[in-house]
């Protein structure tokens, strides 16, 4: 059964449906995996398992970065039915964590030494109470840019460095007629792109203060404004459709020469591979200008909810698919993001690959590696909502960077 949910309403469509789904053997498994890029990650998860004998029920909800798949989520729970497994991010799982509604994995955990190859900042989002409740996927950033090779290359422009390399290199573009910025408008989506520019003008102290400390005088900055302000000139560089655009569909504007870039976490490497394009002959990726040592990252993992008693054999079998070094190669080689694991190689993976495992590990051991704001690694889903609402109203040009920084404070310190 294959589900694609766009709307709230059809949440309950989903409630009724899911009564009648999946023999008792089977996993049930909730994710937002419904783009090209991602299904074909997901292909390989499946396929693991249906070698084990493992049936496999899809519960796709479509919706990037997952908010309509956690509102599906909450109402299957407070029914009483919740998925054998569910795709979540940072602060959601520790939420469900601490509710108690998440099954204990320790004993997998403990024969398979998570805890010795796991690196902490993703611990710190797998464990309550000392306790593994999910199985970590991958480590995916999203301070990214993505480029059209041909097109940079037909108009001179060189990988831009700084801010103002890659406004010239905006302005270039628009006067060739491309649109600069291939960027959907979803609220998810601009704060995705606030992720990397609030972290190239603020630095990786300012961005801890403001996103993780919640520190009301950093939200409250001149750099802030600053961030804000730049957030203007980005949005003055995407084109008139850009409402409401699902954030594949604008990775598709770079991939066909429409757009040059696309500010996105690399999922949308995911994309570019699927289309069977090169890294480094049909497109460029390279860190936002001003961050090439800062990590901002969102690990998915697969939460396992409780089903009324330990941990079933099924729950188990697919943490450890999820956690073998072999799937974690395979898995993120199509993903674009990298292992969750530190001993996995990277001889399977492609050069934009190779840098995100190179650059992850040296932001863990310079402490430049920052949980994602926008992607719900960095402040509880309150605090999360209340950003994402002012980064919108301001992108779509609701108020200026002023009020913008003034509602901020104040959005934040409401939800906080
Ligand atoms: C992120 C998720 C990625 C990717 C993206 C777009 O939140 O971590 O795996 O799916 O959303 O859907």
């Amino acid at each position: 059964m294959r589900v694609l949910l766009k709307t709230k309403a059809a949440v309950v469509a989903v409630l009724m449906a899911s009564t009648t789904m999946g023999a008792a053997e089977d996993v049930e498994v909730l994710h937002w995996w419904t783009s090209g890029g991602e299904a074909a990650a997901l292909n390989v998860l499946k396929q693991d398992l249906e070698g084990q004998g493992i049936g496999w029920t899809d519960m796709p909800v479509a919706g990037g970065g997952g908010e309509q798949a956690m509102t599906v989520l909450r109402a299957r729970v407070t029914a009483g039915n919740a998925p054998t497994a569910v795709q979540g991010l940072g602060f959601d799982i520790l939420d469900w964590g601490n509710q108690g509604s998440l099954a204990n994995l320790n004993d997998v955990a403990a024969k398979e030494g998570w805890d010795d190859v796991v690196p902490d900042a993703l611990k710190s989002f797998a464990k309550v109470d000392g306790k593994w409740v999910s199985a970590p996927v991958n480590v995916h950033s999203t301070n990214w840019v993505w480029a059209n090779k041909a097109v940079l290359d037909a108009n001179g422009i060189a990988v831009p460095t700084s801010w103002e390399e890659f406004t010239a290199a905006l302005e270039t573009l628009k006067a060739a007629g491309v649109t600069p910025i291939a960027h959907g408008g979803q609220a998810w989506q601009d704060a995705t792109v606030f992720d990397a520019v609030a972290m190239s003008v603020l630095g990786p102290d300012g961005y801890k203060a403001a996103f993780i400390d919640l520190d009301e005088e950093t939200l409250g900055s001149d750099g802030m404004k600053e961030a804000f302000d730049r957030m203007a000139v980005i949005r003055a560089n995407v084109d008139d459709n850009f409402s409401g655009r699902d954030w594949n569909l604008a990775t598709a504007m770079v991939i066909n020469g429409e757009a040059g870039f696309q500010m996105m976490g690399d999922w949308a490497k995911g994309e570019f591979l699927n289309a069977d394009k090169v890294p480094g002959e049909d497109f460029l990726c390279f860190r936002f200008p001003g961050t090439a040592d800062q990590v901002t990252f969102n690990a998915d993992q697969f939460m396992m909810f409780d089903q009324g008693g330990a941990v079933s054999a099924e729950q188990a079998a697919l943490a450890s698919a999820i956690l073998s070094p072999s799937f974690q190669s395979a898995f993120n080689v199509v993903k674009g993001s990298v292992p969750a694991r530190t001993d996995v190689s990277d001889a399977d993976f492609d050069a934009c690959g190779k840098q995100g495992m190179k650059d992850l590990a040296a932001a863990a051991a310079s402490g430049n590696l920052f949980g994602s704001m926008a992607h719900g690694h960095a402040a509880p889903a309150s605090v999360k909502n209340a950003i994402y609402d002012v980064v919108t109203a301001h992108f779509n040009g609701e108020y200026d960077s002023e009020t913008a920084v003034e509602e901020l404070v104040d959005a934040v310190s409401i939800a906080k």
